[in-house]
């Protein structure tokens, strides 16, 4: 007698079935540390769903060896990975000065969806390009700014009802190790490049830092911070400073809020990513975790007329949560955000950054030096 844990059911799928239910193909460009310690790691536990196909890196080292882990081919042509027919959706990993040609370029290989590292433009006439293009071919983009599609964030979006009508206060508080310390944590890089060494008492030097300190770190928080700025054109900032080695102190207004803007990234024990919007009778508290960490999603407090409601963390972060969406959008299922919210969050960005710029408090130089970059590399924070 044949016991029914034995028993299998055989169900035959049509051929579209099965190529519906077959993971997606993904091709990268760039395969630096962001790629190797955060995507990745994202992408191995989704590989139901998701299949890394090709790798490609201007260093030929850097592409083979990458390619190499997760068993995909490898090239230094951007051409070659659009032309591979096994690559369905395409991120794009490399430096932000690409990211603007490289998306338009895979939007008109026609991929059925792409995912770019933040920054995706750096003007407002490289997004609008961008917008136009996506339009055209139809191809989704989503820019990976990891904590809009935290399941924590999410969460909180849900449930915070008028609250964006009401906020007078947002802080994005950000202390993290350098990079290459939670880097070096998730695996071992090939092709690191290191920071070089420059004056940061150099005004210029300073200048580059808090445009690189928001275009390449407090962008990953200004998508939220604008959905709690009503009037988010007029931007005008009161006060910035950088904070050494890299960070920022930047306030500013934006109507009638005011948005406060730090961070520090030095050898601190305790990583800390907060968010808050704060208004007179409620407010919302969000604690991310750190970048690269792949430890489940942030967690929300709404407090509201005594109570507070606290929202996860829930099981994945919003780096796999970039994925899970990207997935959706590929297969035709799930909205992409509208262009619209992409170039808005883009220019409140540019603004932010020309203004603290242009702002920057020359009094609070003080005389000591420490390792500073250029504005480009300080944008890959
Ligand atoms: N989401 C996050 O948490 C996060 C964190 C850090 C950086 N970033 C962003 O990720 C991107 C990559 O960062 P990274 O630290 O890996 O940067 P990186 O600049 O150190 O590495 C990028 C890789 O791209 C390669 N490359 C250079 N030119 C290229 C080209 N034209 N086409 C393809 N590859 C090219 C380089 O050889 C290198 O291997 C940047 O846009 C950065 O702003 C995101």
């Amino acid at each position: 007698m044949q016991c029914s844990s034995d028993y299998k059911e055989v169900i035959i799928l049509s051929s579209e079935q099965q190529a519906s239910r077959a993971p997606l193909g993904v091709g990268i460009l760039g395969a630096g540390p962001v790629t190797q310690a955060i995507h990745l790691p994202s992408l191995a536990r989704l590989r139901d769903i998701l299949e890394v196909r090709h790798i490609m890196d201007v260093d030929l080292a850097v592409a083979e060896s990458v390619a190499g882990r997760v068993g995909a081919h490898f090239s230094t042509s951007m051409e070659e990975l659009l032309a591979d027919p096994d690559v369905d959706i395409v991120a794009i990993c490399s430096p932000h000065q690409f990211h603007a040609a490289q998306v338009i370029a895979s939007c008109r290989a026609g991929k059925k969806a792409v995912l770019c590292e933040k920054p995706f433009a750096m003007s407002g006439e490289e997004a609008a390009g961008i917008s136009a293009v996506s339009a055209e071919t139809g191809v989704p983009i989503i820019v990976g700014a990891m904590h809009t599609f935290d399941p924590g964030w999410l969460a909180a979006e849900e449930a915070w009802e008028d609250l964006p009508e009401k906020v007078h206060t947002i802080r994005s508080s950000i202390v993290l190790p350098p990079n290459p310390r939670f880097e070096d944590f998730a695996t071992e890089i090939v092709g690191r490049v290191p920071m070089p060494d420059r004056d940061s008492t150099d005004p210029e030097v300073i200048k580059a830092m808090l445009k690189g300190g928001v275009m390449g770190l407090a962008i990953h928080d200004l998508p939220l911070v604008r959905r709690f700025t009503r009037d988010f054109a007029s931007v005008e900032v009161l006060h910035a400073e950088i904070a050494r080695p890299f960070g920022y102190v930047i306030s500013l207004r934006a109507g009638d809020v005011t948005i406060e803007l730090r961070a520090a990234m030095n050898a601190t024990w305790e990583p800390s990513w907060v968010f808050e919007a704060i208004g007179n009778d409620a407010a919302l508290k969000i604690d991310f975790t750190p970048s690269y960490v792949h430890a489940g999603s942030a967690t929300a407090q709404i407090r509201k007329a005594g109570q507070t409601t606290v929202l996860g963390p829930f099981g994945h972060n919003g780096y796999e949560g970039e994925w899970r969406k990207l997935a959706e959008l590929a297969r035709g299922t799930g909205r992409p955000p509208s262009a619209e919210t992409l170039i808005h969050d883009l220019e409140f960005a540019l603004a932010i950054a020309e203004s603290a710029a242009s702002r920057f408090d020359t009094a609070r130089v003080d005389a000591g030096t420490a390792s500073g970059t250029t504005a480009d590399e300080e944008i890959n924070a």
